[in-house]
């Protein structure tokens, strides 16, 4: 008996025979739990074509829906149990009895409704399962952007980090400062010269969207570099003043706040007053990834600024700017999130660090000696904007990043090689999470975006949630082509069929 599921969920076989749901079959579930009766009750019909009915009285032909804290020790843990004419879902809360859903709707797809005897568990996994999304060089609308979050959602992914602004295309409505989507929405180009932005009612329609799925939307509003789309609107805002554009071209822009200037830290101040409450999330991301100095280095007021302050290098500004901000989160009760750069200074008192550059390692170690939790997402293995196999034409920047390579990556391990200066331990509690990021400069649209996401984001998820814990990249193979086959097919999704198991760059 295989239990055909990413991730990987734990599976006995039961006594008693397979079970083939059909139209005569219920879903019983509490009032409490109603909800999900009614969200299994529309997957069923997408997945199966067949019309169930709600009835909590029946015991025969009933997939049964429940919560218990007591039979489970682990937050989120769930049961499916599947024999005859019972299907059993249990969770150990909300978020486990989900994820049991998700589990069984993979079960429906992969065996073709004729469901063996089985009794599977599936675990917690690391707190942060994530996924990011660069919706600045290239826009995705709120109606695929939900999709996203229901594919999120079936491979049990619980973060979905939202790049929202870039030097290409600035992508949230700001009533206080409208130029910024008025403006900062369009790039002189063919077919993006129209505004092209999420008002801040789409904004809090996703959040609810992706809440329901157990899904946290954390917003990147990204400073004090990878802002021309911000000073194409308001240019009074840079070192020079001097009007620019949104900008054409892929790469790290000169173009940056000036961080001399009052003025600068109060639109910041304003306008992440504005964006903050529009998300639920504990978390926010302020970016601070590659911003280069040369305009401080030549501004009065940068270098003013920075003799005020008693710095040296024109750099130390970007630090206590991390810092100004992480006192605006700290206002509203939120946790800063910076790109791994910002290890470079001293970190805000409430922040945690995604590390990023190369393997790494340097930076989450960097994170650690300042007592700060990391999430990791080494650009060699989780950037699923890199190439997929080394086929001549293979879609993608960069360097090759396979199925396995992507698969073998344990961040636990690779920390612990670098260094002894921490135990195991001090590794696994300091890594909240890790994360598929999918820049999309060469991203133009959903069917692209769709086949550089799997079936890497499969490897992610099936490693986030067993803590790393697996080495049988064959087995997890085969599940691929299954699921991929039956589910991802079923759902419309593009993806690359080709499993590239060489693990060069
Ligand atoms: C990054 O890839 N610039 C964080
Ligand atoms: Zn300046």
């Amino acid at each position: 008996m295989k239990v055909n599921v990413i991730p990987k969920v734990i599976a006995f076989p039961q006594k008693g025979s397979p079970c083939t749901i059909s139209d005569d079959w219920v879903i019983g579930a509490p009032a409490k739990l109603k909800k999900y009766a009614y969200y299994l009750q529309v997957e069923i019909k997408n997945i199966l074509g067949l019309d169930l009915k709600l009835n909590n009285s029946r015991k025969e032909k009933t997939i049964k829906l429940k919560t218990n804290k007591r039979k489970f020790v682990l937050a989120h843990a769930s049961n499916v149990s599947c024999q005859g004419q019972h299907i059993e879902i249990l969770g150990r809360d909300e978020q486990g009895l989900f994820y049991g859903i998700q589990t069984l709707k993979q079960i429906f797809l992969t065996s073709n409704n004729v469901i063996p005897a089985c009794n599977t568990f599936s675990l917690p996994g690391v707190k942060w399962r994530g996924m990011h999304l660069d919706v600045s060089r290239h826009f995705f609308p709120i109606s695929y952007v939900k999709k996203v979050i229901d594919l999120m959602a079936l491979f049990k992914l619980n973060r979905f980090h939202w790049h929202l602004t870039d030097d290409q295309g600035w992508r949230i409505e700001s009533k206080k400062f409208p130029l910024l989507h008025e403006i900062g929405s369009r790039r002189d180009e063919e077919g993006y010269r129209e505004a092209q932005y999420y008002t801040q009612e789409e904004i809090k329609e996703l959040v609810a969207y992706a809440e329901e799925r157990f899904i946290e939307v954390v917003p990147e509003i990204d400073m004090p570099g990878h802002t021309q789309s911000v000073l194409a609107a308001y240019p009074h805002l840079s070192c020079t003043g001097k009007p620019t554009e949104v900008w054409l071209d892929w790469g790290v822009s000169d173009e940056v706040l000036c961080l001399g200037k009052e003025t600068t830290y109060e639109f910041v101040e304003e306008l992440l007053d504005e964006i903050i409450p529009l998300f639920k999330s504990k978390y926010f991301h302020i970016g601070g990834d590659e911003c280069p100095d040369t305009a401080w280095e030549k501004c009065e007021h940068c270098q003013k600024k920075l003799r005020e302050l008693g710095l040296d290098k024109s750099r130390a500004l970007q630090h206590q700017f991390t810092n100004f901000l992480g006192k605006i989160l700290e206002k509203h009760d939120k946790i800063l999130i910076g790109w791994d750069e910002i290890t470079e200074g001293v970190l805000p008192e409430n922040s945690a660090v995604m590390a990023w550059r190369g393997d790494a390692v340097k930076a989450a170690v960097n994170a650690m000696k300042q007592d700060k939790q990391v999430i990791f997402t080494p650009n060699n293995c989780y950037y699923l904007d890199w190439r997929q196999t080394d086929e001549e034409g293979e879609h993608g920047a960069f360097g090759v990043t396979g199925l396995k390579r992507v698969y073998q990556c344990n961040p636990y391990r690779l920390i612990g090689k670098s260094t002894n200066r921490f135990y195991k331990a001090q590794i696994v509690k300091s890594i909240l999470g890790v994360q598929a990021n999918l820049w999309t400069e060469r991203i133009h649209n959903e069917k692209e975006l769709e086949y550089m996401l799997f079936p890497r984001l499969l490897a992610i998820a099936e490693q986030a949630m067993w803590d790393f814990e697996l080495n049988d990249f064959e087995e997890f193979e085969n599940r691929v082509k299954i699921v991929c086959e039956k589910v991802l097919k079923h759902y419309d999704v593009n993806y690359c069929e080709t499993i590239y198991t060489g693990i060069k760059q």
